[in-house]
């Protein structure tokens, strides 16, 4: 097997593409897909600030590193869910990673700076713990990109993600959700740019990636996500992936091509009307659907001495 590039020995096959590379050209292939779907999608440009949401997994961590290598400045943001041997761990990867990198990392921890946690949360919400977590991680990722005044919120979503995340969509034909999923959901309303610089790579070269550029990764995934219906999306993917290579990037990219625009993005959260009176984060009703999450798990809004969060212009205390 040899480099595509160089024709040295190969150390990655990569089918969809038909191609093999050696180390150092597999790291430049990855930079350069990243760079094609920054580009192809209108991303970032450059002197952007981003923020980058890291889970302490592979491709969190590698967008981190990609989007540094290719000049942007980026600084993370890590949630602690609370999640019993899952979020202590993942935290460290993080840690480790932004230290040996010089890098900063904002940590938010649901326990300590709000007085709630997933597990809990779901419960008390009567909601399946992705169902909290999802509310929680969009809005805490988005208060936390406006209050630092980045250019755009980049997450570690991959193609295998967004093509599992695709087959879910359409095999319920889900409309609202597939005028919505998309690589870029632009800045507005009080909402950040959100941007996936992944989309053109999938899960196994960014574990390859992250192998060959030495960056430790929490492989474990969530244990909250077990049996979550993705996992399956992604299995059934995968086997038709390996009779016929190509097949998810297809899917995917013939998607946003051909059908993305038959589709209008239902009225969510990210059309509100008004500031929520509790928090000022960007609302469909008086109450944001965070806070009245907040509200049923018992938690509280941060008052423990850390920055006031400021939304649409309105601190916290004022909004409250
Ligand atoms: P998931 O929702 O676990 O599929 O993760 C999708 C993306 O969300 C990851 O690639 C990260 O960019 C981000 N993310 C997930 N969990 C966290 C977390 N605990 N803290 C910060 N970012 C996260
Ligand atoms: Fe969200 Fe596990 S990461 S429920
Ligand atoms: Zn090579
Ligand atoms: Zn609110």
């Amino acid at each position: 097997m040899k480099c595509r590039v160089c024709r040295g020995p190969a150390v990655i096959d990569v089918r969809r593409h038909n191609a093999n590379f050696c180390g150092e050209h597999f790291l430049r292939h990855c930079r350069e897909q990243v760079a094609r779907a920054i580009k192809g999608h209108q991303m970032l440009e450059a002197g952007d600030r981003v923020l980058v949401a890291v889970s302490g997994g592979k491709d969190s961590l590698a967008v981190w590193d990609i989007l540094v290598e290719l000049g942007y400045e980026a600084d993370g943001l890590y949630l602690g869910l609370g999640i019993d041997g899952y979020s202590p761990e993942s935290e460290r990867f993080a840690r480790a990673f932004a230290e040996s990198r010089g890098l900063s990392l904002e940590v938010v921890d649901l326990p300590t700076d709000y007085g709630y946690d997933i597990r809990g949360a779901a419960r008390s919400a009567k909601r399946v713990p992705c169902s909290a977590c999802g509310l929680s991680k969009r809005h805490l990722f988005d208060e936390a990109a406006e209050r630092g005044g980045y250019d755009a919120l980049a997450t570690g979503h991959n193609l295998d993600d967004e093509a599992a995340v695709l087959l879910g969509n359409v095999l319920r034909w889900q409309g609202e959700y597939l005028g919505r999923q998309q690589p870029v959901l632009h800045a507005g309303d009080g909402f950040p740019r959100k941007v996936k610089p992944l989309v053109r790579l999938g899960e196994r070269e960014m574990a390859a990636y992250c192998v060959l550029r030495g960056i430790d990764y929490m492989v474990e995934e969530c244990p909250m996500a077990l049996g979550n219906k993705h996992i399956g999306y992604k299995e059934a993917l995968n086997s038709i992936e390996e009779r016929s290579p190509g097949s998810k990037h297809a899917f995917y990219f013939g998607f946003l091509d051909r059908a993305a625009d038959l589709f209008v993005p239902g009225d969510d959260d990210r059309s509100p009307i008004r500031a929520c009176v509790r928090c000022g984060s960007p609302a469909g009703a008086e109450v944001c659907a965070f806070c009245h999450l907040l509200e049923r798990a018992g938690g509280h809004l941060p008052s423990n001495g850390r920055d006031v969060p400021v939304r649409l212009g309105r601190p916290i205390s004022e909004a409250r």
